[in-house]
């Protein structure tokens, strides 16, 4: 390990104080959810799908690429945790319902419909569905699966619509074929259609935001959600950000980390910075 990284170990150590922390991994018992419960007169459902096709490299969501035998595993998987809650909740009503991801279309004809209908079966489902899929897997007989399993409210990661900025987010479509998969689902007639779109992305000119959000307004799209682009430090794109941002070493830097680093040794609780 560099000296500076080592040294950035210990003043992270310093400012977290991690090594006091205590991590569990406990799940609770029945009768303390039971209590937990008891006074909660609704519930809202988030059902995660943690699959993708690939792995784009500013994601920091929990999620693996797709494969049918995990798939198959993770709807036997979540079909028993619906078992477990529901008999907590009895007949409360469940007031919201997101599928979210990850992908939750990667798993449209291998499991998810058979976890909607367990769902269905076994709690007191008083919502619309909101679900999230990804543009590519909008073709027009996708599309009509979605509808056939009640989604009301659909929601996409179109992220841009300028091919450069496409490339650099790493996005396995184009904008032609962005736009496309766009249009098949404004005529399908969900209640609310959700176009998701990442903004401050490298050079971006704040003219080619606007254009982006015309064209959307123009296709017919009901909301848009924007995000600046994030750069969380254990993806790609923050691992690389890091690199040409930080990875230079500063005299001044230094001289803070052996500072803090002293102090600890000391075991004086203090910690001056000159
Ligand atoms: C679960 S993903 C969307 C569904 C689907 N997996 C897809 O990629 O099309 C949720 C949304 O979070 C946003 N997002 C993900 N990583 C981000 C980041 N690093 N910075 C900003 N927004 C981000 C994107 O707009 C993305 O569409
Ligand atoms: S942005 Fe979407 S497709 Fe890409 S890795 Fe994240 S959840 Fe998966």
């Amino acid at each position: 390990m560099s000296l500076v990284a080592f040294s950035r170990n210990q003043i992270r150590k310093l400012l977290t104080k991690e090594s006091n922390m205590i991590l569990e991994n406990k799940i609770p018992d029945y009768e303390s959810l039971e209590m937990k419960f008891q006074d909660i007169s609704e519930f809202g459902l988030y059902l995660h799908i943690p699959f993708c096709r690939q792995i784009c490299p500013y994601c920091p969501y929990n999620k693996e690429i797709y494969q049918p035998e995990a798939a198959e595993m993770y709807t036997r998987a979540v079909k028993k945790e619906i078992d477990f809650y529901s008999g907590l909740f009895g007949d409360k009503p469940v007031t919201s319902f997101y599928i979210g991801g990850g992908t939750p279309t990667t798993m449209l004809h291998s499991g998810l419909g058979n976890i909607l209908e367990h769902i269905f079966e076994n709690l007191n489902m008083q919502c619309d569905i909101h679900m999230e899929s990804h543009p590519n897997d909008l073709n027009s007989d996708n599309l009509n699966t979605i509808r056939s399993l009640n989604v009301e409210n659909l929601s996409t990661g179109v992220e841009a619509l300028q091919d450069k900025y496409l490339r650099i987010l790493n996005r396995p479509y184009n904008t032609k074929e962005v736009k496309a998969a766009i249009e098949r689902t404004v005529n399908k007639g969900f209640r609310c259609f959700n176009v998701d779109f990442i903004f401050a992305l490298p050079n971006q000119t704040y003219a080619e935001l606007e254009q982006a959000g015309h064209e959307l307004v123009e296709m017919g799209i009901d909301q848009v959600a924007a995000y600046p682009l994030f750069y969380f430090p254990y993806t790609k794109m923050g691992e690389s950000a890091k690199q040409s941002n930080y990875n230079i070493p500063n005299i001044f830097y230094l001289l803070v980390s052996l500072t803090l680093m002293w102090t600890d040794f000391r075991g004086s609780g203090q910690y001056h910075v000159p």
